[in-house]
């Protein structure tokens, strides 16, 4: 198998890693043709990177992936578990692309906050599995599997995708104004959705720990990126009355002579 990323600095203390994997940097289609091997089952992805830092990989690499996979008869596989579930503004991120993958996994979202992961697999791939072959305690529990139903209720009405994609963009837009307002901070935004990222170029945790003082809960990430994910049911007013704290908040902090 072939993981797109890197991911050493997250695995520390959490060892061994699953046998198996061979890691090729993101974005790479060279290093990616060339890992692969007569054993290579598949390739295996993250749309947009979520704890690596919201590294976008960008939709022309996705649609390169699925080639290459058609190309060799190995799986493309898509971790979706933060990107789905309309995160991006799209049901699934890999839509963006007009690719679909041959399995996917997804959680987060899909329970609207009750626990609860599916992994997807076309026919095709899932013939690999026979029903039994792989068990869990908790597996398609109808509690979960009922919550997911209403979730997906909400998040299929015909305005919920289309808010999430226009209040993504006006968050972008006025952390991108903010971005220019603190060039000390901030050096680039990025991010599709509701799904945003900050690159700071102080500790990313200067920024996290600031603008949680201000009541903002933001997560770093790796890249020293600050994660901004909103409610996907955030208002306009909410996101314009988080800027105005997010700008304010920066604006008292010292950067040169931090505390
Ligand atoms: C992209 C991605 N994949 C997988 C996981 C792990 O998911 P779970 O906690 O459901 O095992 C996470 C958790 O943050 C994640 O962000």
């Amino acid at each position: 198998m072939i993981a797109a990323g890197n991911q050493e600095k997250h695995l520390a203390g959490f060892g061994p890693k699953v046998e198996g994997f061979d890691q090729v940097p993101l974005g790479d289609i060279e290093a990616t043709k060339a890992a692969i091997t007569e054993e290579t089952a598949g390739i295996l992805i993250e749309p947009v990177q979520g704890e690596g830092g919201i590294r976008e990989p960008g939709w022309p690499f996705l649609r390169q992936l699925r080639e290459l996979a058609d190309e060799h008869g190995i799986l493309l596989l898509m971790d979706e578990v933060q990107t789905g579930m309309g995160r991006t503004g799209k049901l699934f991120a890999h839509e963006w692309a007009g690719i679909e993958p041959d399995i996917m996994g997804i959680a987060k979202g899909l329970g609207g906050g009750f626990p609860i992961g599916a992994c997807l697999a076309t026919e095709e791939a899932a013939a690999g599995m026979t029903a039994g072959s792989h068990g869990s305690t908790f597996g398609g529990n109808p509690l979960a599997a009922a919550v997911a139903n209403a979730v997906l209720d909400v998040v299929l009405e015909p305005e919920f995708l289309p808010h999430v994609q226009k209040m993504g963009l006006l968050f972008k837009q006025r952390l991108a104004e903010i971005v220019d307002r603190h060039p000390d901070i901030f050096a680039e935004i990025r991010g599709e959705g509701l799904m945003l990222g900050l690159v700071c170029k102080i500790p990313n945790t200067m920024v996290t720990g600031t603008l949680f003082a201000e009541k903002l809960l933001t997560v770093a990430a790796g890249d020293n990126a600050v994660r901004l994910l909103p409610p996907l049911i955030v208002t306009e007013t909410e996101i314009r009355e988080a800027c105005a704290k997010i700008d304010g908040a920066l604006a008292r902090l010292n950067v040169t002579n931090p505390a």
